[in-house]
């Protein structure tokens, strides 16, 4: 009898990782790749393994099936002598018997039970010697591993990863299809606005001299499905920002975008917890009515949230907050403390207006059970320093109030001393921490100071949910903020979130005390999605615009389309992107975006497998009408 072909004839049966008792006494055809070959003198033992999993097959050349599987003498010998070969990462197919490992059963492996007696064999590909074993503890450089990006997602852990993605793709569509939104396609390439992200460029070989930018969100584009009557749209989409890389971010990432129609905060807030209950559970098990009954996550204003965390986007899976002692200080004319009276001072004359609070004192306290030593206390000033700290304000708290180890020890007054002491609930052998000066950057300090230390006592890990998921939205920020240098109100996000209808008002007068529709869900301290009820209204818009210092004309050059749909019956509206990398990185313990996004950038914006960016060639350009100026 001849030979029969894998594939053309034999089919496969299984996945390898698929095999079980149940499956003993069976002829299964198995296809892919050697994990590892060990040669027991005579009996050589291979691990196949495929995107299910390993499977032990043994080529025995005493083997003799009988009557249970078809094979003849030369196939068995011959897949004998291909074991002799076969090397790790060869691409191979298989048939044999499923037969009972006995008392040599690995229970390690789910498909210890079992193994493959081969009575045929082939090799489709042989593999060079892989730069890197395929194995999940693995401590390769990072470089390599995405030089040969399809060798590390061979990695168990690697296909583990990428499969829940299909998962997240899965459940995302099922649940959102099953509240009424539609899949809807938007363009890439798109007109360039100004404002958000700094976009990507493309240069047009058709217009001379003209761009299109890669779209950083399908923003302005989903609005136009509200006013052209979807009613409720999403989609799993790329978004392309060129920003500075941070672990959380990558050039190009992947949104799950949505827009509602004729809906509120709260009815939108509602479909997204309703999608984020189902996703935790599918890819974690983890239900979070457990942890949230009313399957609702908590919200928390802005303001507070940047009070309490210096940050909108909190870890609520630790204490440690800070507290703002600037009104203290001001009550107390700065205490005897002279870079705190020189505050007060600025205050009470008017130099700092009380409304912006341009400066503000904070403090934080690390309990005495920290057990911080004065060499690391000592320390934690060089990480503030490293965040653009100028200093680290210290007092180590004594059993009587008093404080030591403190450059304001000997001038602050016992009165503010106290005050201090009960704001921040200090104790016997606390350490207190201060920082002082400008807003931003005091809240940036701390904030930063907050989670260095929550890593440092092992409060929280240093990357993963550490079995917690704390949810949270952040809700009512500002509209506007005040441009300090330019000395005018620029819009805190953009100029189409709607303002609370009981702050329109103030949009004349009281810029700063306009709050709007706009929201974060935060989720361990990371932003996994924001977005906002946008404002359909033409009259608010016009006075929005004029708070701004936006005319007419300025306004149609700059959103002139939107302005146009706007005024053609757009209905209430609103919308978020949830951050499909940042929920995949948080929901699977990566450590960052890099381990979620199947073929990503390097922190320099490269890919190391394809060489990109590149050069290319004069004649390329020329036709693009580009010139490269050499710097
Ligand atoms: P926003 O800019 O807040 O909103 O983006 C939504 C979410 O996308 C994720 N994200 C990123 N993830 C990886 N790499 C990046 N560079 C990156 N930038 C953002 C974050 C973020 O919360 N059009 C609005 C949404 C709306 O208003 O409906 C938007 O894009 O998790």
């Amino acid at each position: 009898m001849s030979t029969r072909n894998f594939i053309e004839h034999w089919k496969r049966t299984h996945y390898c990782g698929d095999l079980r008792a149940s499956d003993i006494g069976r002829q299964v055809v198995l296809f892919g790749w050697v994990d590892n070959r060990r040669d027991h003198g005579g009996c050589v033992f291979i691990d196949l393994r495929d995107r299910e999993g390993l499977a032990q097959v043994v080529f025995d050349p005493s083997f003799e099936p009988g009557s249970q599987i078809e094979s003849t003498p030369e196939e068995i010998a011959q897949a004998h002598a291909f074991a002799e070969q076969a090397r790790p990462e060869w691409a191979i197919a298989i048939r044999g018997l499923v037969v009972s490992r006995g008392d040599n059963a690995n229970p390690k492996m789910p498909t210890g039970e079992v193994e493959i007696h081969v009575v045929q064999a082939e090799v489709f590909n042989r593999s060079a010697t892989p730069p890197f074993e395929i194995r999940d503890d693995l401590d390769t450089r990072e470089d390599l591993r995405l030089q040969y990006r399809y060798l590390d997602l061979r990695r168990s852990a690697m296909q583990r990863t990428f499969r829940l993605r299909h998962l997240m793709n899965q459940v995302g569509r099922t649940y959102l299809a099953s509240q009424g939104c539609l899949e809807l396609e938007t363009p890439f390439m798109v007109k360039y606005t100004p404002g958000g992200a700094r976009n990507f460029l493309v240069p047009s070989r058709h217009a001379p001299g003209k761009f299109y930018a890669l779209a950083e969100s399908p923003q302005l584009f989903k609005q136009l499905f509200m006013v052209a009557g979807f009613d409720r749209y999403f989609q799993i989409v790329k978004c392309f920002r060129d920003e500075d890389f941070r672990l959380d971010r990558q050039p190009e990432f992947t949104q799950m975008d949505i827009e509602l129609s004729f809906v509120n905060q709260d009815d939108i807030f509602a479909l997204v917890e309703g999608l984020m209950f189902r996703l935790v559970k599918e890819t974690t098990g983890v239900d979070l009515k457990d942890k949230y009954p009313d399957e609702h996550f908590p919200r928390m204003k802005f303001d507070e949230s940047m009070t309490r965390f210096g940050n909108d986007k909190p870890d609520l899976r630790f204490g440690m907050e800070h507290v703002d002692l600037t009104d203290l200080i001001i009550q107390h004319a700065g205490g005897g403390v002279p870079l705190f009276a020189d505050l007060a001072r600025r205050f009470a004359d008017g130099t700092l207006r009380t409304d912006i609070r341009p400066e503000i004192v904070k403090g934080m306290r690390v309990p005495a059970s920290a057990g911080l030593s004065r060499t690391e206390a000592d320390k934690l000033e060089a990480v503030a320093k490293s965040m653009g700290a100028k200093g680290l304000g210290r007092a180590k708290v004594t059993a009587d109030g008093s404080w030591t180890q403190s450059p304001f020890a000997k001038t602050i007054t016992p009165e503010l001393r106290k005050d201090i002491n009960a704001a921040l609930g200090a104790q016997d052998g606390d350490l207190l921490l201060f920082q002082f000066g400008k807003t931003a950057q005091v809240h940036t300090v701390l904030a930063n100071l907050r989670l260095h230390l929550g890593k440092k006592l092992g409060l929280i890990p240093e990357s993963g949910h550490g079995g917690k998921l704390e949810f949270l939205w952040v809700v009512d920020p500002p509209m506007f903020e005040y441009d300090e240098e330019q000395k005018r109100w620029v819009a805190a996000h953009h100029a189409f979130t709607r303002p609370h209808d009981e702050h329109v008002p103030y949009l004349e007068d009281d810029p700063a005390r306009v709050q709007c529709y706009r929201y974060d869900l935060v989720l361990n301290g990371f932003e996994i999605g924001g977005g906002s009820v946008r404002l359909h209204d033409p009259e608010v818009q016009k006075k929005v615009f004029r708070t701004l210092g936006i005319g007419d004309e300025e306004a149609r050059q700059k959103f002139g389309f939107l302005l146009d749909a706007l005024r053609h019956g757009a209905p209430p509206h609103g919308g978020i992107a949830l951050g499909w990398d940042r929920i995949a990185m948080l929901v699977s313990n990566a450590e960052s975006l890099r381990d979620v996004i199947p073929f990503p950038k390097t922190q320099k914006g490269t890919d190391p497998m394809t060489d990109a960016p590149s050069s290319v060639a004069p004649a390329q350009l020329a036709d693009l009408h580009i010139q490269v100026i050499e710097t």
